[in-house]
């Protein structure tokens, strides 16, 4: 029994808001091996597929996840399409129809008929208040849909009859507004009654016009918050209408009084249903910039009841939820007219155990609620989030009573897709920190920390991790979207900034907030290379290279119009970043920049001019292909001496030479066994920073080292992945040290305890001690490389990843030598199954193994070995 699951468009399920399809792909699922499309037929209907929009026949073709639309589709504006698909399989199977859907957003940016509204005037642009601004209007007919398009200048939600539109968050998101603002659709018609009805939607700052960045500079985007919606109704005659934000609305204050990124929110429940509304003032908006936002949108997820409330030393009273996350406290409360209830969030306590706020450097993170009455009241912030563990409470009406209290969790909606757990509990609670630190910063953007006064998109962190980011979770949709800010983002000269979207740059170039340089640093410009290129390898899409294609050539010509004989530096580099050979109290790691910026310097131009090839660029591939040949040649000439050496001793100038691939075939030896000395030379421990560390384990598994990457990966002291784990800590910190083994903390001028950087070593427990990883020819999964590393006196491990085919699987044991391999293929996929450090296969499972490599389709298999 062959089935067909799982279809979707432009890699999301059912998704509601899509401008142009440029993807359709499902899964099969089926208890045999070896499982092939053979062809597939794909129908698209308004409403019956008896008259379809389109029908693909039957089309002879095994591809299943890169289908695209044909162009001329006549998809109609906001409106919901049915889709469906029928394969058959190569062994002679047949699967029954497979239903989904997807709902147009405006086809067309100039059908965009709202007007931006807003109470504020320039007297307000300091201020962060929310305003109401609703519009009563009556509903003859009865309606056969209802969509509700909407967006605003700063963050909102919008309210259909009291309700709330959608469960999204901190909507719109932060995009670069003035080129690129995205707009959410909700499906409105059941909020909506028969007569009169009321619209309303609640805007506040948010980061548009909020305090943002380390400078506390407001403003970035514009002086006023505006709100704009256009609902679109079809009654059950067919007709249509359109009633949109103009001068007709009215607005009002609302009741957050107050509400900051960093500081938090003052919510005054005496301004809930104003008395006293107003006329609105248009605001000026290009609307072509607009975008529908179809997924990936920020949501509350997980809940967190109180674990423990603890009297400080100094007799404070604080709430401990257990897991350091980003999001906000729930909170019910009790008081009179007029009371206030205070909380601050807080991410660590500190040595003597008590409330720790100097890492969150001007980050207030407070909470202020005032009661209306004496009725009890749930609160949690409108318009901005905080980065927790702890919560202070400085002022409470009434008892305190832990039940009161949730901790919210509030991060981008991407599908969970990767699990891992293995024998060493250690190890597991280093893959949850990994997790925590992505789900605390991939709230809309792929964020540095969530805080302190900075929570911004910086591009190094974000490339660091981009690919253990996509282990975990779907990322695809989550990185689209930043991808385009940050090529919006890019200077005319190419360079990229250093944090997407850019705000460091102010709102002029005159106005730079880094005067010593906003962009061009090696590892953090490098996202716009490695990122795109990434979701090519997880998600075998071209067309993400195609749309960056210009933003990546930029960059690769912005290193090479500032490198002088292929080494490339420019203006200010964050080096290895906060790397422990550092000089004491810099940040800067020990490896000179030429060195690091030259290694990116040639590893991103290999990939940009394989990215042209793929997509059949030939001279740009002919150009850039000789390009990264003479930047190798150069970083040989100038990093390596006679004798064959790095004359950089560091650990993570070996790193990047070995994984990048930059040492002669002749001197890689040299260089591992230098890495492995200077790894000795230090007791097995890393000083590496954010260069060094991601690859650290990858370049020595990749050169015969992987008892050391297994010993490096298993240290318990400090510094180390699970030192920071035995301290307690339930997410990646910033610093190695960020906790001293004596107690004593890095300075609290940047001390992060929720940065991911470091869990970039997810990478190498999934490709190479799981060993699930991808064919670059079969990318996306569609040849899969399973390739398990046993070892580190791990008994057992179990990983898995939903691809864009489904489960692949790997499962080991070890038992007196002897391995129990079970894999799983999606159908589809196929694979190769190898078995490093193995001496004998046991058993085969039926596979071709051919020494210990075996080529396979898709089903389940179990292989056993000794070692
Ligand atoms: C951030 C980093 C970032 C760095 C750049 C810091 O303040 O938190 O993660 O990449 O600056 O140097």
């Amino acid at each position: 029994m062959v089935e067909a699951t799982n279809l979707k468009v432009n890699y999301l399920d059912s998704p509601l808001g899509i401008e142009e399809i440029f993807q359709i792909g499902w899964q099969m699922r089926s208890e045999k091996r070896n499982v092939r499309q053979k062809s597939y037929r794909l129908q698209i209907a308004e409403s019956d597929f008896a008259s379809p929009i389109y029908d693909s026949g039957e089309v002879e073709s095994c591809e299943s996840v890169h289908i695209t639309a044909p162009e001329n589709l006549p998809l109609r504006s906001v409106c919901a399409y049915r889709i469906r698909v029928r394969l058959t399989t190569e062994d002679g199977g047949e699967t029954l129809w497979h239903e989904s859907r997807f709902t147009t957003a405006l086809l067309n940016n100039s059908e965009w008929r709202a007007e931006f509204i807003t109470i504020e005037t320039e007297m307000d642009k300091g201020d962060a208040r929310s305003s109401y601004l609703k519009k009563t209007m009556n509903i003859a007919a009865p309606i056969k849909s209802a969509y509700l398009l909407s967006t605003a200048l700063g963050v909102y939600h919008v309210y259909v009859n009291g309700q709330k539109a959608g469960e999204d968050q901190m909507a719109p998101g932060w995009t670069s507004y003035n080129k690129h603002l995205l707009y959410q659709i909700y499906d409105v018609k059941d909020l909506l009654n028969p007569g009169e009805n009321t619209l309303c939607g609640l805007v506040n700052a948010g980061w548009y016009k909020g305090k943002m960045g380390f400078v506390g500079m407001k403003n970035h985007y514009g002086t006023r918050a505006a709100f704009g919606c256009e609902l679109h109704l079809e009654y059950e005659g067919g007709e249509r209408a359109v009633i949109k934000t103009d001068g007709t609305w009215q607005g009002a204050w609302g009741p957050s009084d107050f509400s900051d990124i960093y500081d938090g929110e003052t919510y005054d429940a005496r301004l809930e249903n104003p008395k006293e509304w107003q006329a609105v003032e248009r605001v000026v908006f290009d609307k072509s910039v607009l975008a529908a936002q179809a997924g990936c949108k920020a949501r509350v997820h997980e809940r967190f009841p109180v674990k423990e409330i603890i009297t400080t030393p100094e007799g404070d009273t604080v709430l401990d939820f257990g897991q350091n996350l980003t999001g906000w406290v729930e909170f019910r409360v009790q008081g009179n007219r007029g009371d206030e209830a205070r909380l601050q969030c807080f991410e660590v306590l500190d040595g003597a155990g008590n409330v720790y706020l100097d890492n969150l450097r001007s980050a207030k993170q407070t909470l202020t609620y005032i009661c209306k009455d004496d009725a009890p009241a749930m609160y949690h912030p409108y318009f901005t989030f905080q980065g927790f563990r702890y919560v202070k409470l400085i002022n409470w009406p009434g008892e305190i009573l832990a039940k009161n209290f949730t901790a919210c969790a509030v991060y981008s909606d991407m599908p969970k897709t990767g699990s891992f757990t293995c024998s060493n509990p250690l190890l597991n609670q280093l893959q949850s920190n990994i997790h925590w630190g992505m789900k605390g910063n991939f709230l809309d953007i792929p964020t540095d920390c969530p805080q302190r006064d900075e929570r911004l998109g910086w591009t190094g962190d974000a490339q660091i991790f981009c690919r253990t980011a996509s282990f975990l979770r779907d990322t695809y949709t989550f990185f689209r979207k930043w991808l385009r800010d940050l090529a919006f983002d890019q200077t005319g000269e190419g360079g990229v900034p250093h944090v997407v979207p850019d705000i460091l740059i102010g709102k002029s170039s005159a106005d730079r907030l880094m005067k010593d340089g906003d962009h061009g640093a090696a590892a953090w410009g490098d996202a716009s290379i490695i990122v795109p290129w990434t979701m090519y390898l997880v998600y075998g899409d071209e067309n993400i290279l195609e749309r960056q294609y210009d933003s990546m050539k930029a960059w690769i010509g912005f290193m090479r119009a500032h490198a002088v004989d292929y080494i490339w530096n420019y203006k200010l580099q964050f080096g290895d970043w906060v790397a422990l050979d550092a000089e004491a109290g810099s940040y800067f790691g020990a490896t000179p920049n030429d060195l690091t910026c030259t290694a990116y310097y040639a590893y991103s131009t290999g990939i940009f001019a394989n990215i042209a090839a793929i997509l059949g660029r030939d001279e740009d591939a002919a150009e850039f292909g000789k390009l990264y040949e003479q930047i190798v040649a150069s970083y040989q000439k100038h990093f390596f001496d006679d004798s064959g050496h790095l004359n950089v001793q560091t650990q993570t100038a070996q790193i990047v030479t070995l994984h990048f691939g930059l040492a002669p075939e002749s001197y890689r030896k040299n260089v591992a066994n230098d890495l492995t000395k200077l790894l000795k030379k230090e007791n097995g421990h890393l000083v590496t920073g954010f260069v060094g560390t991601p690859y650290f384990c990858f370049a020595l598994s990749e050169n015969g080292h992987t008892k050391e990457a297994y010993e490096l990966l298993l240290k318990e002291d400090y510094p180390s992945w699970l030192y920071q784990v035995k301290a307690g800590a339930t997410t990646i910190w910033e610093h190695w040290d960020g906790i001293k083994p004596d107690g004593t903390m890095w300075s609290a001028d940047m001390n992060s305890f929720n940065h991911y950087a470091y869990g970039a070593v997810g990478d190498w427990l999934y490709r190479v001690a799981a060993g699930i990883d991808t064919s670059e020819d079969g990318p996306g999964y569609r040849h899969i490389l399973l390739a398990p590393h046993i070892g580190g006196g791990l008994t057992e491990l179990d990983a898995a990843l939903e691809s864009n085919y489904g489960t692949i699987r790997s499962h080991w044991r070890v038992d007196g030598g002897v391995v129990t391999l079970e894999v799983e293929v999606p159908c589809n996929a196929s694979a190769t199954i190898s078995l490093p450090g193995a001496d004998e296969i046991l058993d085969g499972d039926g596979l071709a193994f051919e020494g210990f490599a075996a080529r396979t389709g898709s089903g389940r298999y179990s292989i056993r070995y000794r070692m």
